[in-house]
């Protein structure tokens, strides 16, 4: 069509392995590899889910009507493998991901694979796929399961049809900043959430509505938007990609989950390490006044880790955290969940599954 702009797609390409001797361990950023294979299992009305099965990592066919095209009929999750010194490779806390895409999947009509097949699809997807494990200490196989309404609806309806998919890459640090801490703009128009809506599930949703204020705040030099509540405006949520905590003194506070802040792993994690570690902890609401006067704040999440903030911008107002890089209290607990999740700390907790 002479009218029309096309873009030439090249499938081969589109399709194609990365070549593992091109990877650099020592610089692996937050972007996509096309590893060998994704598992891919189908669930239908009558007959439930079937069993799953790898095939080579490739683009998906889908109907131009499928219910997560049109009506965003969609979850997924985040979780790690990290190779360890002895060879052997861990996940974190897998089964919490199963119960958090089951609990979403109940959110949005959709029906979800049981723990066990969820536990099961991911060993066999990192087996599939061990040689993009990282070396130990060089970052870590980033888990990608995806949950769709892949059947064909045209009225506003749950699809017909469900397919959970898995894939994986290899990945290091999520922000450009590397570990150093990150700069924070708060949103004052824009909202990532409102109190019945779905801010509490991970629906691909959440995340498309927040690419515009990222997108301002990156133009502008931020690393990322720290969003607040939609009703009164005055109390953190979280972050576009990430959970917030603030530290004064021995108290680390982070806002409570109450449907419009998504239950990270990591947060609970954080919480329970901190507390272990003699820290008073809250989830509480945390306002934008008790941010701006705190000793320290640090995001966390799957792929953020435990992220420390270096400012935030505020209206005109940035403040600072921290004269030089990264505060005490998030370094501690950086170390301390990293440790537990390569294997170099005794698992006291049971999170570690081999
Ligand atoms: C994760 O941390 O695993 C997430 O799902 C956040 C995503 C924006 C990378």
């Amino acid at each position: 069509n002479n009218n029309v702009n096309c873009v030439k797609v090249d499938s081969r390409a589109s399709n194609a392995v990365s070549e593992l001797a091109d990877i650099d361990w020592d610089n692996l950023g937050f972007g996509l590899m096309h590893t060998d294979y994704m598992y891919i299992m189908k669930c239908s009305k009558d007959e439930g889910f079937s069993k799953g099965e790898l095939q080579r990592f490739g683009n998906i066919e889908l109907s131009p009507s499928s219910g997560v095209l049109n009506y965003g009929q969609g979850l997924f999750e985040g979780l790690k493998a990290y190779r360890k010194h002895d060879g052997s490779i861990l996940l974190f806390r897998p089964e919490e991901n199963a119960t958090r895409l089951r609990e979403g999947a109940e959110r949005m009509c959709m029906p979800a694979p049981t723990v066990e097949q969820f536990l099961e699809a991911v060993r066999v997807t990192v087996l599939a796929n061990e040689r993009w494990i990282p070396p130990a200490g060089k970052g870590s196989l980033y888990i990608r399961p995806l949950l769709m309404g892949s059947g064909a609806v045209l009225g506003l309806a749950p699809a017909p049809e469900y397919t959970f998919l898995i894939y994986v890459s290899p990945v290091g640090n999520y922000f450009k900043e590397g570990l150093a801490p990150i700069n924070l703009i708060i949103e004052t128009e824009m909202h990532r959430a409102t109190p019945g809506g779905t801010g509490g599930v991970k629906t691909i949703g959440n995340y498309a509505a927040v690419l515009k204020a990222q997108s301002a705040a990156k133009a502008k030099g931020f690393s990322d938007v720290l969003y607040l509540d939609s009703v009164h405006k005055r109390y953190l949520e979280e972050v576009s990609s990430c959970n917030v905590f603030v530290v004064k003194g021995n108290l680390i506070s982070t806002p409570a989950i109450k449907g419009t802040i998504l239950p990270g792993i990591t947060r609970k994690s954080i919480l329970d390490v901190a507390r272990s570690q003699g820290f008073q902890v809250e989830e509480s609401h945390v306002t934008v006044d008790e941010l701006l006067e705190a000793d320290e704040v640090f995001c966390t999440g799957t792929a953020v880790v435990v992220s420390p903030v270096g400012s935030i911008t505020y209206r005109d107002k940035r403040v600072t955290y921290g004269s030089d890089g990264v505060g005490r209290v998030s370094q501690q607990l950086y170390s301390a969940l990293t440790s537990l999740q390569m294997g170099l700390t005794e698992d006291k907790m049971g999170w570690i599954v081999k």
